[in-house]
């Protein structure tokens, strides 16, 4: 949803800003733009397109200064256009923006700077923006900012310059993420650490209506109601390495790579013998009914927390789609405690949902990737899953930390509920540590899955089945493939198929089955692949090693190491993974900047 990043210091801006954007493309990467300020003027540089397409094309690092700002844009209001990329300049004071985020009352905003005779350029909400400040301003920059941003209605991050005042960078944020950096004898604004980390550790967290006012040397706080406050500073212990690609030709395949490293990172310091330490869930207190809020591949991490939570701690639980959940009137009874789960921690319908059930009495535990992220700070606690920077627009690592935390959390309670002795989790805790090494087998053998992708390639549709646990992962499956390599797929639960879907399935019709033997369903699922097979569907099956049975039936069968029921999926996953990931560059496409989407979904 679009990426900031600005900088003020004695070092040449161009540079410094683009190496900052080229991380921040996962959020947006339809269009790019740069100003700076030289000589009492604001250069301006942006086009549609790949931040590499047009840094070569218009050389956006050449702009001159030592103070500027940029942007990477994920197309809200108007098309992807030259006009409409930022920054926008508004010309009476020199004013230049960059915005992310979407301001709701544009519209009314935009009639009353036309009549005052602002003329507009773009169709964006952001120039609305520029507009207002530049018709605010009377010498300060901060104070121009500080009455604009009460007349906006929306989500916004901004970072604004102004030729008037070379030496001053001023910023803000609404609902949608901005952190600064804070250097020596230079600072930064951006929407995501990873921007700024090759020249900074220390970063201040911008709440909600707070301005900031950046010079070489300074950063001066102020709080909504304009007092100064002091800004509190924080250390990214972050491996910078770990937010580059490390000699894979995509962030996606780097970070599926990563994924047993995943496992053990998140469940270090959490397991000991016979016991799992979770400090965020230890003041919860008793848990009657949970109610899990997420989008996309975080909701299918949910549905497989649904089966863990339900089977062993014995807790009820429904899991809803985040965007859905507050427009229900949801009922929230003593003893509910709703889990929003968010890779990003910035993804605003997970966030208006966790919103809503807070307001409801609610206790809300996150379980989030992203440190210091607006849900992570809004949760009354939060568990972070530790699987890095994912920088792939695509989730995949994020996805096993949370199963990875979903399962300590059902321990914990389990164990709390006095339903797990100290001998289960010790059998749990023995599987989960096996994982990360049959991970790392698939990832060392999979050779196969590299060439069903190929066909997979040239085909325009797929079905993805899978029962009881393994249906998520069907889903996980069928949204990778769909999102990476634009194949159409739909995720079933196998026994939905004789109920519509079915009328689908012809020799054409590749038909993915996850058939993992520990899985309760085992037998009735070998019956629904009979039932496509009568239909001469293509079976590929993803099945545990040594099952005989399942080669006589499927057509192609990928095996994975076997574990227990509950940590089954977080293997059947990776072969799935792998298979969009390299029928995505058989076709040609980017799978790390899929089209239309963005990794940080900040708008409702
Ligand atoms: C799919 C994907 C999205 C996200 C969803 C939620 O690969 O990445 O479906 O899972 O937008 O994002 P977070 O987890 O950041 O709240």
């Amino acid at each position: 949803m679009c990426g900031i990043v600005g900088y003020i210091g004695t070092r040449q801006a161009g540079p410094l800003l683009i190496e900052g954007l080229r991380k921040l493309e996962y959020r947006g990467y339809d269009s790019a733009g740069i100003a700076t300020v030289h000589d009492g003027a604001i250069e301006i540089r942006k086009d549609i397109g790949k931040i590499e397409a047009i840094e070569k094309k218009i050389g956006l690092s050449l702009a001159v200064g030592t103070i500027g700002i940029a942007h990477c844009r994920w197309a809200t209001h108007g098309g992807v256009t030259q006009k409409n990329a930022h920054p926008h300049v508004s010309p009476k004071h020199q004013i230049s923006l960059v915005h992310n985020g979407i301001i709701e009352n544009f519209s009314e905003l935009k009639k009353k700077l036309q009549s005052q005779g602002y003329a507009f350029q773009s169709e964006t909400d952001t120039e609305v923006v520029a507009h207002l400040v530049d018709s605010l301003y009377a010498g300060s920059l901060k104070e121009a900012v500080q009455n604009a941003v009460v007349q906006l209605e929306g989500a916004y991050s901004l970072a604004v310059i102004s030729a008037k005042e070379p030496g001053t960078l001023v910023a803000t944020r609404n609902e949608s993420p901005l952190i600064i950096g804070v250097g020596k004898g230079e600072n930064f604004v951006a929407s995501d650490v990873p921007a700024i980390l090759a020249h900074t550790r220390k970063v201040v967290y911008l709440k909600n209506q707070e301005v900031v006012v950046l010079t070489a040397t300074g950063v001066e706080l102020f709080g909504k109601d304009g007092g100064k406050l002091k800004p509190e500073t924080h250390t990214i212990t972050w491996d910078e390495k770990k937010a580059e690609k490390g000699g894979y030709p995509h962030f996606m395949l780097k970070e599926i790579f990563e994924q047993p490293q995943v496992v053990t990172e998140t469940i270090e310091g959490r397991i000991g013998e016979g016991r799992v330490t979770l400090e965020a869930a230890e003041q919860l207190g008793d848990v009657k009914r949970i109610i899990i809020v997420a989008c996309g591949t975080s909701w299918h991490s949910g549905l497989i927390g649904e089966f863990m939570l339900e089977e062993v701690a014995k807790i009820p639980v429904e899991v809803e789609y985040a965007s859905e959940f507050r427009y229900r009137d949801p009922i929230i009874e003593p003893g509910t405690l709703v889990l929003a789960i968010s890779q990003s921690g910035e993804t605003a319908d997970t966030l208006a949902a966790m919103r809503e059930a807070k307001k409801k009495g609610a206790r809300v535990l996150a379980i989030v990737n992203a440190l210091g992220s607006s849900i992570a700070r809004e949760a009354d606690s939060v568990i972070y899953t530790k699987a890095g920077p994912e920088i792939g627009v695509a989730s995949t690592k994020a996805f096993v930390g949370q199963v990875i935390v979903l399962y300590l959390l059902t321990m914990f309670l389990g164990r709390k509920n006095g339903l797990l002795d100290e001998q289960q989790v010790r059998n749990r805790v023995r599987d989960l540590r096996l994982l990360p090494l049959q991970m790392q087998q698939i990832l060392d053998e999979h050779d196969s899955v590299k060439t069903l992708a190929k066909k997979f390639a040239k085909k325009r549709n797929a079905l993805y089945l899978g029962r009881g646990i393994n249906y998520p992962i069907a889903l996980e499956g069928a949204l990778k493939l769909k999102e990476v390599s634009y194949v159409h797929a739909e995720g079933y639960p196998a026994a939905e198929m004789k109920h519509g879907p079915i009328a689908l399935v012809d020799k054409e019709m590749p038909v993915v089955v996850v058939v993992t033997k520990d899985d309760r369903t085992y037998k009735k699922v070998l019956s629904n692949i009979q039932e496509v097979k009568a239909r001469g569907g293509h079976i590929i099956a993803i099945a545990s090693k040594g099952d005989t049975e399942i080669k006589r039936l499927a057509n192609e069968v990928i095996y994975v190491p076997r574990n227990s029921y509950l940590l089954n999926p977080l293997l059947a996953v990776l072969p799935l993974q792998l298979l969009s990931y390299y029928a995505a560059t058989a076709r040609g496409f980017d799978p790390d900047k899929p089209k239309n989407l963005a990794k940080s979904v900040t708008v409702e």
